[in-house]
């Protein structure tokens, strides 16, 4: 009987409980065993009742719910060999070789390690007589299915992570709010959002509210945004608009990696323009609040074809990941889309990636 688990890890997401019901229920409904490893990696390491084998009903009720039922953590231990041997027993003691980790770049380079340094910890195990020549050999690969579970849209090879169009929503909610205020007393506003590597929150949120300026990482100003910014903005206000936006990700810089904050942004509005300027710093409530239909449907897919792929390539597989490219769900190299991810603006090459390198098998 095969045995599948799922974990969550890094910053929750909207859209990962969709992931993970499908997941435990596809499992199931092909007579695989399904577990939940609890709190992310931190769980992985330190099993016991971490990791809880799952049925049908403990994944009722939570495809609505923002972020993670099973919990995720930042897990310092699985940086280091020991920890990562640790959780590799926990496993093998359980008969799971098919793992899945839904979270960001960090999680899923963590889980390719994993997989890559698997026959060292057979080695040590066997040698320390913590498991048997059998299970050894039962159990001498382990295949990595990873789920790109992130608000920021900032994973090379798939045009949409799970949580980007939830954030979003909410992100243009907080927007149409603050603009009916704003317009009332005819003020302007920066408003930060995530994002610390990757625009792709801050660029679409200011192209769907009609915003004045946005600051994004991948596309720094010069040592003249001041003075670009308050022209545009008095250009604006002198076609009749009552209010002034700008929307700014929280990774914003100008061209020598300086950041730019919004306390900047407000000085320069409040002494060239003399506006009365509030800043609005939206935080964690765009990683909060029920899913929309979009990330609940991305979830499940994804969370449903990492399963499958599993079950339909028989033995070891290359490290995947979930993705979506236009409106085909796609099957695209971990670690390739990886590097790509760290190397170029994402908001450039995601898609052109995702048609250079999507798989049609196993890797
Ligand atoms: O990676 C997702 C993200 O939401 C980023 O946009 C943000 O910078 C970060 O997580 C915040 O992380 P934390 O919740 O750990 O402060």
């Amino acid at each position: 009987r095969r045995a599948f688990a799922v974990l969550t890890s890094g910053g929750d997401s909207q859209g990962m409980n969709a992931a993970v019901r499908a997941i435990v229920r596809v499992a199931l409904y092909n007579y695989c065993d399904a577990y939940a490893i609890y709190e992310g990696y931190v769980g992985l390491v330190n099993g016991g009742s971490f990791i809880k084998k799952m049925g049908w009903g403990d994944v009722s009720g939570i495809l609505s719910q923002g972020g993670t039922v099973i919990g995720t953590a930042r897990c310092a231990e699985f940086r280091d060999y020991p920890g990562r041997l640790k959780a590799a027993l926990n496993l093998l003691e359980r008969g799971i070789n098919n793992l899945i980790v839904i979270g960001g770049d960090g999680s899923l380079t963590g889980a390719d390690l994993f997989k890559r340094e698997w026959p060292q910890y057979l080695k040590d195990l066997l040698q320390q007589k913590a498991i048997s020549e059998e299970l050894a050999q039962r159990l001498s690969y382990i295949n990595i299915v990873g789920l790109v579970g992130s608000i920021d849209n900032d994973l090379c090879g798939t045009d949409n992570t799970i949580g980007a169009d939830t954030a979003l929503k909410r992100i243009v909610e907080s927007i149409d709010s603050i603009s009916s205020t704003a317009a009332s007393h005819q003020r302007s506003f920066v408003l930060e959002v995530m994002g610390r590597n990757c625009g792709y929150l801050a660029l679409m949120a200011a192209i769907a509210s009609g915003a004045d300026w946005t600051f994004i990482p991948e596309q720094p100003h010069g040592d003249d945004w001041r003075v670009a910014m308050c022209d545009e903005l008095k250009r604006n206000r002198e076609r009749g608009r009552r209010m002034s936006l700008v929307i700014m990700a929280e990774g914003a810089r100008d061209r020598s990696g300086t950041p730019i904050t919004a306390e900047q942004v407000k000085q320069a509005i409040d002494s060239t323009l003399h506006h009365d300027t509030r800043i609005t710093v939206l935080g964690h409530v765009q990683r909060g609040g029920a899913p929309t239909v979009y990330d609940r449907v991305l979830g499940t897919v994804c969370g449903a074809r990492a399963v499958q792929y599993l079950l339909h390539n028989a033995g070891q597989v290359r490290p995947v990941v979930m993705g979506v490219s236009g409106s085909k769900y796609i099957t695209i190299p971990l670690m390739e889309s990886i590097a790509l991810t760290q190397s170029v603006p994402v908001a450039i090459k995601s898609k052109e990636f995702a048609r250079a390198v999507e798989l049609r098998g196993p890797g």
